[in-house]
């Protein structure tokens, strides 16, 4: 009853349960496992190895494309089956056990991770579950909803499991592009100099006689839950579409901008949202997320084409999407993610990347991962691959967190994801900051006047007063760097009239 879904005929014999499949994985082994910001995931074999982890405890390294669905790191992290995970993930129980020191988290820059495999910076890979919607004569597969780091994982793993997700539709057929970059130093150039340029495979070679077994799984992608633009994220789309129509009149961008990039979330869905309300015309994408707001824009004529890693979209946009893949297919390509968010191919593109931050200091370096410099919210994800390299690096943030408790523009941020070498443009609620080709003392004024929230502003001129007054390159007062982020701490507010006890 598989035949038409396993082309080789030997790979017929290997279908197993998800138990059997997870009674593979041994202890202290490395898994790797497909998934990418929750799509085309593991959804049988590793929550069988949670559970199975309940009588028979074991531990292992484990790596993906990028976060998974399904609260399947939560069901991992619950039964302390995670020795190390990376490079990233968005689960609250798991994000517990990072904090406590339990789980031994990797933040890694998402394009680096098939790259340090390939090198043999970590231990082999022992086993690689994969996911496909098909399995071809040749053994190849076609991956369902994400590529991340599929193909490099099938090169890379000693013996591989295929879940094998009927409830994908093997028309997805197509909307792969498979390339591999080979070994340094013999590293080849990947030849994209346009979104839509396919230059690849339409499947993941894989060898037959690593497959030790194929669970067949008929479950879809978590859905993505996007929050609705509010007036917060609709005031800095607003920001930010302003700020590229002044970037066209001064004959800078035109009409069809640059290859775009936007991390997922709320801010980048009222970007993307502002975005269809505007006469901006043959607009790409080259990004590692498609989300609902892309096909917005594709189904309204805007979007030319999309390319990225994924397709992560709430539940409605997955059927119409699937309903006329044969449509969508012409518009997106999903690649490996070293492709994806590879250095080269973004900055030859001069791609726009717009991310979110957790919080910026005055002098516009970022912090998007560790709360008050020591706890881990999520990682660094793509967001450092496509900052450092994209023609515009613009961060996007709220100006306060925590009901306002929290001003997310500090004098220092507590955690450097990304430097300010590398920030262009940052825009809160309040106003857009464009850093560009500005000394620090310049970019700390834009910062305080245009991004910084009123309860805080007065606070934040009169530290750089003082810290201007102590001189240097970069004003700071170090004894005072952090005493915002100390405030918070202690007494639940950085404000300063808050009733504090003494924190320098
Ligand atoms: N200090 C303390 N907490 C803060 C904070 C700060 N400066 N800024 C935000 N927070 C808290 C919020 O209160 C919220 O907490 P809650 O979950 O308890 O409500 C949480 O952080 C998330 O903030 P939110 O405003 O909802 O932002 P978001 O969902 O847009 O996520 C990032 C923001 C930075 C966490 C997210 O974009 C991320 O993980 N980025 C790194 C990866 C990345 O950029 N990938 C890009 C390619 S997809």
């Amino acid at each position: 009853m598989y035949n038409h879904r396993i082309k080789h005929p030997s790979l017929l014999d290997k279908i197993i349960t998800a138990p059997q499949a997870a009674a593979y994985i041994q202890n202290n082994t490395v898994v790797g496992s497909s998934g990418f910001t929750q799509s085309g995931d593991s959804k049988a074999v590793l929550p069988a190895l949670a559970e199975r982890a309940a009588t028979d405890p074991l531990q292992i390294t484990l790596i993906t494309g990028a976060s998974l669905g399904h609260g399947t790191d939560g069901l991992l992290a619950n039964a302390h089956v995670l020795k190390r995970r990376l490079p990233f993930q968005v689960d609250p129980t798991l994000r517990k056990d990072i904090n406590k020191g339990e789980v031994l988290f990797i933040d890694q820059h998402l394009s680096e991770t098939a790259e340090q495999l390939k090198s043999g910076h970590f231990p082999e890979m022992d086993i690689a579950i994969l996911e496909a919607a098909m399995i071809e004569d040749d053994g190849s597969i076609i991956p369902t909803t994400s590529v991340g780091n599929s193909a490099a994982f099938a090169q890379l793993a000693n013996k591989i499991i295929i879940e094998l997700n009927m409830s994908v539709h093997p028309n997805v057929k197509g909307i792969h592009d498979i390339f591999f970059t080979g070994n340094f130093p013999n590293h080849r150039i990947i030849p994209i100099t346009r979104p839509d340029m396919r230059i690849g495979y339409h499947s993941i070679p894989v060898d037959p006689d690593k497959v030790i077994g194929i669970v067949i799984t008929n479950e879809k992608d978590s859905p993505a839950d996007i929050a609705p633009p509010d007036t917060c994220t609709t005031a800095i789309a607003g920001h930010l579409l302003q700020f590229f129509d002044d970037e066209i009149k001064k004959g800078r961008l035109t009409r069809s901008l640059l290859p775009l990039q936007c991390g997922i979330g709320k801010v980048a869905n009222a970007v993307l949202s502002g975005l269809l309300d505007s006469d901006y015309e043959n607009l790409t994408m080259y990004s590692e997320v498609l989300q609902d707001s892309t096909f917005d824009l594709i189904d309204a004529g805007k979007m030319r084409y999309a390319s990225g890693s994924s397709i992560t979209v709430s539940e409605a946009y997955y059927e119409k999407i699937f309903n006329n893949i044969d449509h969508y297919k012409q518009h997106m390509v999903l690649r490996p993610q070293d492709i994806s968010n590879a250095a080269e191919v973004i900055r030859r593109l001069g791609v726009i990347a717009v991310n979110t931050a957790l919080e910026c200091d005055i002098y516009g370096n970022v912090n998007s991962t560790h709360v008050s410099g020591t706890h881990m919210m999520n990682g660094i994800g793509g967001s450092g691959d496509f900052a450092r390299n994209a023609y515009l690096s613009i961060f996007v943030t709220s100006s306060t967190a925590k009901h306002n408790d929290v001003s997310c523009i500090v004098p220092m941020v507590s955690h450097v994801d990304h430097s300010e070498h590398d920030v262009d443009v940052i825009i809160t609620e309040n106003g857009l900051a464009d850093l560009r080709n500005l000394a620090p003392r310049e970019r700390a004024r834009l910062m305080i006047e245009h991004c910084t929230h009123g309860d805080y502003k007065e606070e934040l001129m009169d530290y750089f007063k003082q810290a201007c007054k102590a001189g240097g390159q970069t004003p700071h007062l170090l004894h005072k760097a952090f005493s915002w982020h100390t405030r918070f701490k202690n007494t639940g507010s950085m404000k300063s009239d808050v009733l504090q006890p003494e924190i320098y």
